[in-house]
């Protein structure tokens, strides 16, 4: 008996990696049923994350996905943003078309909030691949809904990885360290790929390759994104290739068995002079305090690239 499709909303802030997880869940249907993409200022401001999520959903050919915009800045600090990664568009690398599909009337956080009471308790999953700006303010507006939600599985933060925005701390976490702190405390399952795990999702030259031979315009653009992306980390790390980041969360609900993690204790640094926004992981269980998270910490990348060039090549 194949199993029930999983209802899921990806949120997410549009960035060439956010792009290939929204691909990936697209060419799932038969295991995701995705209610709604919801944006989030993070990678580069609101506006292009709303723009780039309806671009990616329309190279694809799904106009009908339903797009929202959400929250503009963190709770509580600047926006900060990374161009510096993802290019002054967030997917630079190609030129694609401006999209034609509309970007829903209401705010993201209201659609977050509407579908879990609308949807049976436990039945909605959250996939958060940007800052958890949104799925912070649904939990704060409406407290109701930690217990609706099945569970969250989203990429962020870093431990033996260390930081790659600064020092301590990964991206996604930085730029909202209180919203992730009101995540990781709201005590909804919890599912961490960290960079530890997307560090070691690297693409190679036959993995760009064979992204390249993807059919229609998918190929080219995948390909030109990761190239694109790629000359960062390559430049920082001396790496082989990009890191995949956010399609680690859509292949984890694919393929569970390629990644392997402790369900540990994480803690969000909000004060740090030197370490805010880290993701204090208690990998070796010394501080005594309750696990509240699947803390990732390997993957089989190679089945990873398998699975996401298979279902690529399906769009
Ligand atoms: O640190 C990596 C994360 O930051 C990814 O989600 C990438 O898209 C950026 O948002
Ligand atoms: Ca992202």
């Amino acid at each position: 008996m194949a199993e029930a499709r999983r209802k899921i909303i990806i949120d997410t802030d549009p960035g060439q990696d956010d792009a290939v997880a929204i691909l990936l869940a697209l060419a799932s249907p038969e295991e995701i049923d995705l209610l709604g993409i919801t944006c989030v200022a993070g990678n580069v401001p609101l506006a292009l994350t709303a723009r780039n999520a309806r671009v990616v959903c329309e190279l694809a050919g799904r106009g009908d996905v339903k797009v929202f915009a959400g929250c503009d800045r963190p709770l509580q600090r600047p926006l900060v943003t990374a161009e510096h990664v993802h290019g002054k568009t967030g997917l630079d690398g190609i030129d694609l078309p401006d999209p034609v599909m509309p970007l829903q009337d209401a705010h993201a956080v209201d659609f977050i909030i509407e579908t879990l009471r609308a949807e049976p308790p436990g039945s909605v999953t959250l996939v958060p691949i940007g800052p958890l700006t949104n799925i912070a303010t649904a939990f704060a507006r409406a407290p109701d809904m930690v217990g609706r939600v099945a569970e969250i599985v989203l990429m962020g933060g870093a431990y033996f990885e260390v930081g790659n925005i600064t020092p301590a701390a990964e991206f996604n976490i930085y730029v909202d360290p209180e919203a992730a702190a009101a995540v990781f405390g709201a005590g909804v399952p919890l599912v961490v790929m960290p960079l530890d795990v997307t560090h070691k999702a690297l693409t190679t030259r036959p993995r760009v390759e064979a992204f390249r031979a993807l059919p229609g315009r998918l190929g080219p653009a995948v390909a030109a994104w990761t190239d694109f992306f790629e000359r960062f980390d390559k430049e920082k790390y001396g790496s082989a290739g990009a890191p995949l980041h956010d399609p680690c969360t859509v292949a984890y609900l694919l393929r569970p068995d390629l990644f392997t993690g402790r369900h540990i204790n994480v803690e969000i640094e909000t004060e740090g002079r030197f370490t805010l926004g880290m993701t204090v992981a208690d990998w070796w269980r010394v501080s005594g305090r309750a696990p509240n998270a699947t803390f990732m910490g390997d993957m089989d990348a190679e089945g990873f690239f398998t699975l996401l060039t298979q279902r690529l090549a399906r769009l």
